[in-house]
């Protein structure tokens, strides 16, 4: 295959279709607002100690909050099941108050853990690294949590389930 100069519709296609699953990262803050946001750029780092990452573009409001680091440092990683599809469109979408009616508790970090999410990670930044119009966030984990239950994946621009 030529390597050629990659155009963004074509890049943006080839990524889709790599599958994923679907995650909300939600921060409280120093001033102890909530903040929530959709997220597929997330992956495992390392096993020791335990890292992982996740990627927030600079023009989202979470960035100003997780990506600078200005008014947090800590975070957690939801990761969906495939039930809560609606939660991925409305943690992605403009709203007047994206936790209003959501059902949540806190974690050790003071994070919104939404209820019957598959798993939450939590973790402290370990540190952050420009990367064009992201930051990646690496964060050193410091608590985690397990439901029963099949991940919502996104593929090709749409969700869907996984049964096995
Ligand atoms: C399935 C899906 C995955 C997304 N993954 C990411 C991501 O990994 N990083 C990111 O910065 N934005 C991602 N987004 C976009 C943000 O969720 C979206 O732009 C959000 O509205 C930004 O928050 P804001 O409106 O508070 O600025 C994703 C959106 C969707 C629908």
């Amino acid at each position: 295959m030529p390597l050629s100069t990659i155009d963004p519709a074509t890049f943006r296609s080839v990524l889709g279709r790599f599958a994923s699953g679907v995650t909300v990262v939600t921060v409280r803050d120093v001033q102890h607002y909530d903040h929530g946001m959709t997220v597929t750029a997330f992956c495992s780092v390392s096993l020791e100690p335990p890292l992982v990452q996740v990627s927030i573009g600079k023009a989202a409001s979470l960035h100003g909050v997780l990506g600078t680091g200005n008014l947090a440092s800590q975070f957690a990683v939801n990761i969906l099941s495939s039930k809560q599809e609606p939660l991925a469109r409305r943690f992605a979408e403009e709203h007047p108050d994206r936790f209003d009616g959501v059902g949540f508790t806190r974690g050790v970090t003071g994070a919104p853990i939404l209820d019957e999410c598959l798993d939450v990670i939590e973790c402290e930044v370990q540190s952050r690294y420009e990367a064009g119009d992201h930051t990646i966030v690496i964060g050193t984990v410091i608590g985690t949590a397990t439901n029963e239950g099949s991940p919502l994946l996104y593929y090709r621009g749409g969700y869907a389930s996984l049964q096995r």
